[in-house]
């Protein structure tokens, strides 16, 4: 597929706006197949040509990951008139082909992913693929073992009744408790319903962990890293069975 250079600069390059782009172009610092071209508009096939800025080989990829520490805050959507989402947070970004894998409350934080990628999408969303999504949820007041043994058996949520959960007590932050929970679906608000049904309520809460993919140290909230398609189908994997 054929794309205008300075409209295929910003797929390549994602913190890379079209206005830089095309200043990057003028400037000659991209070249397609070793030659420098000046010209936004020159049309080229990232799969036939090699183009490079600044003398970097750029590779072209049909689908492209983002791993975002999500801050509390930011909407998971693509777009909103009065909200930050967390789109808005990857600059250069195509909001009309990119999209958050699944949502995460406005007040939780974590790991999100996002994809122009579909079917990877549907694979982690669906609850028959059982992908453990694990949270650390700070919980109001003593939180005990014997709390949450109801929720390692399955608990009826009204609306639907959860697998099988599997937790962790981190332990006591003040009057309140820190815990690890691990789900293999994802209905709205669930963590916090699960939570409420045992006779707390979440403070906060923090998705931690999806498949064997973490959130990389130093990684601030509102900070992202790019994977490509073999780091994430890697990670992803390094996490079954675990
Ligand atoms: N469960 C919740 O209650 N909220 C989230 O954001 C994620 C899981």
């Amino acid at each position: 597929m054929k794309f205008r250079l300075d409209r295929l600069l910003t797929e390549l390059v994602s913190t890379i706006s079209r206005k830089q782009a095309k200043e990057a172009i003028r400037g000659g610092r991209v070249r397609i197949d070793g030659v420098v071209v000046t010209d936004p508009e020159r049309k080229t096939d990232p799969e036939e040509e090699t183009v490079s800025l600044d003398g970097k080989g750029l590779t072209y990829a049909k689908f492209r990951y983002y791993l975002l520490n999500k801050p509390a805050g930011v909407l998971s959507a693509t777009r909103d008139k009065k909200k930050e989402t967390v789109l808005d947070l990857i600059p250069g970004i195509d909001h009309e082909k990119f999209f958050p894998v699944g949502r995460l409350d406005i007040d939780t934080e974590g790991l999100l992913l996002i994809t122009n990628d579909g079917a990877l999408a549907h694979e982690l969303l669906s609850p028959k693929k059982h992908v453990e999504k694990e949270y650390f949820a700070l919980c109001k007041g003593v939180v005990t073992e014997e709390m949450l043994a109801p929720l390692a058996e399955g608990v009826d949520l009204g609306d639907f009744v959860t697998a099988p959960a599997t937790f962790r007590i981190a332990g006591s932050e003040g009057e309140n408790t820190g815990i690890f929970l691990t789900i293999t679906e994802g209905k709205f608000h669930q963590v916090k319903r699960m939570v409420a049904l045992i006779g707390s309520e979440i403070l906060a809460l923090r998705r931690v962990r999806m498949g064997g993919l973490t959130i990389p140290e130093g990684l601030a909230a509102g900070e992202f890293t790019e994977l490509s398609s073999e780091e994430l189908t890697a990670r992803l994997h390094a996490g079954k069975n675990e």
